[in-house]
């Protein structure tokens, strides 16, 4: 890179560099277009494929809202039903992908579906049959058509994975999908061996349709890095659940309810929204987003189910109680108001999970058994016009050292 100074100015946003601007976090930086998902920070607003979440939300479901994401339209009813029966019948792990489960049993479950992806990929012959084909730069409609096969095994196969990471690390046997169920009941059922509470499935139905996709958070951004490299889709959404994993982003769910627990009572909100506050301090998990600037609409759709699910089941640990004390302390207070910093998703979504039974290493892998298809929707979108991501960094060090032999430094 050329050693000309440029003057910047240095905020937080733009940094000063002898090679020119570096958008910190690339914020606000455009990768490409996208008809997936859009998100309208100021207003709070947040579509897939042009639908509002909250209608989403309300008349439909994860299937639907999974094929509207993956197809880019909503689907007929044949079509659904035919989109249900591939789903179901690709549930089922390799042997070795549960043999990697097994052996990360001790492990968070973040390591292990990372690694279970990989393996999955690794024996799954539609992806061997793609890998052959991207090496020699052929993707037609035959691999295309290969590819969205391949997008919904992977849709089908994550809840598999969770659930079965959660029986061996409880020493339980397996319980097997069953061809009867939701997407969202079989995985409660995959998971504790009985068929959920009616408002148990709703509410993982809900929360999977609500972190379908969301434009290119970190995650999303990694899929679509490793894909660009015509990497296969599995390790591209290996890498996106490593990116999904940081208490930063959709590890945040899983801290902001141990913050509940620990506090355990409404009044000592004040004090950690307060030390969120001071410089250095620890920030407050599930409060802030680099695009909403208003409060997050998935989070208040979560919201109103998590009061719904305490208000049926109670609130023994006061959970929903001190997420609304911190709710309150954060939305009266300057430093969140100076800064436009509100719930996000993650600051609700976990209550109910904690109630129904779900540990809370398993909030983050719930995320990723939803968000998955928006991995793949868009890693299949660049495909279209695909371009290896490969940005510069401004080297800052010397050059032409002289090498010292070890013994005479
Ligand atoms: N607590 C305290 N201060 C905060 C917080 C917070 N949660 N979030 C941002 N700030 C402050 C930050 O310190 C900075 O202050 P200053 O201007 O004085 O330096 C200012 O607000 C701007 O923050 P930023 O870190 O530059 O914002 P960002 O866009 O780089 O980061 C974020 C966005 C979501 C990573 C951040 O808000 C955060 O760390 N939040 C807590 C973690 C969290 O809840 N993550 C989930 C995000 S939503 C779902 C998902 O993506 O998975």
């Amino acid at each position: 890179m050329s050693e000309q100074t440029v003057q910047i100015r240095t905020s937080g946003k733009v940094l000063q560099s002898p090679c020119g601007p570096i958008v910190h976090g690339l914020e606000d930086v455009l990768i490409k277009n996208t008809t997936i998902s859009d998100i309208d920070g100021e207003k709070g607003i947040l579509w897939y494929r042009g639908y509002r979440i909250e209608d989403l939300a309300k008349f439909s479901n994860y299937e639907e809202v999974s094929f509207l994401v993956l197809y880019g339209r909503l689907p007929t009813r044949s079509e659904l039903k035919e989109y249900e029966r591939r789903l179901k019948s690709s549930r089922d792990l390799h042997p070795a992908t549960v043999e990697v489960i097994r052996a990360l049993a001790k492990a968070h479950p973040m390591f292990a579906l990372e690694a279970a992806v990989a393996a999955e990929g690794a024996y799954d012959e539609d992806n061997q049959k793609l890998i052959e084909a991207l090496r020699v730069g052929r993707y037609k409609a035959e691999e295309k058509e290969l590819a969205y096969r391949i997008a919904e095994k992977l849709i089908a196969k994550l809840p598999t994975m969770v659930a079965y990471h959660y029986r061996f690390s409880k020493g339980l046997e397996l319980v097997r999908p069953r061809d009867d169920l939701s997407h969202a009941a079989n995985f409660l059922y995959m998971m504790f061996g009985k068929e959920p509470d009616p408002l148990a499935a709703k509410g993982i139905d809900l929360y999977l349709i609500l972190h379908a996709d969301h434009e290119v958070p970190a995650s999303t951004f990694t899929a679509h890095v490793v894909a660009s490299t015509l990497s296969d889709l599995y390790s591209s959404v290996a890498a996106a659940i490593a990116a999904l994993k940081g208490p930063l982003h959709g590890g945040a769910n899983e801290m902001a309810v141990r913050n509940y627990l620990e506090i355990g009572d409404p009044s000592k909100a004040k004090e950690l929204v307060e030390a969120a506050t001071k410089p250095g301090g620890p920030k407050l998990m599930g409060v802030g987003h680099r695009v909403y600037k208003a409060y997050d609409p998935r989070a208040r759709i979560f919201k109103e189910f998590s009061r719904d699910y305490v208000a049926k089941f109670g609130d023994p640990k006061n959970l929903f109680a001190v997420a609304s004390a911190i709710e309150h302390e954060v939305l009266n207070n300057p430093y969140f108001q100076q800064r436009k910093l509100y719930p996000n998703v993650d600051f609700w979504s976990g209550i109910a999970f904690y109630y129904m039974g779900v540990p809370y290493e398993y909030f983050t892998p719930i995320f990723a058994v939803s968000r998955v298809v928006g991995w793949v929707a868009h890693i299949l979108e660049y495909w279209e016009n695909n371009r290896i991501f490969r940005p510069r960094a401004c080297y800052a060090g010397p050059h032409d050292l002289q090498y010292i032999p070890i013994d005479q430094r």
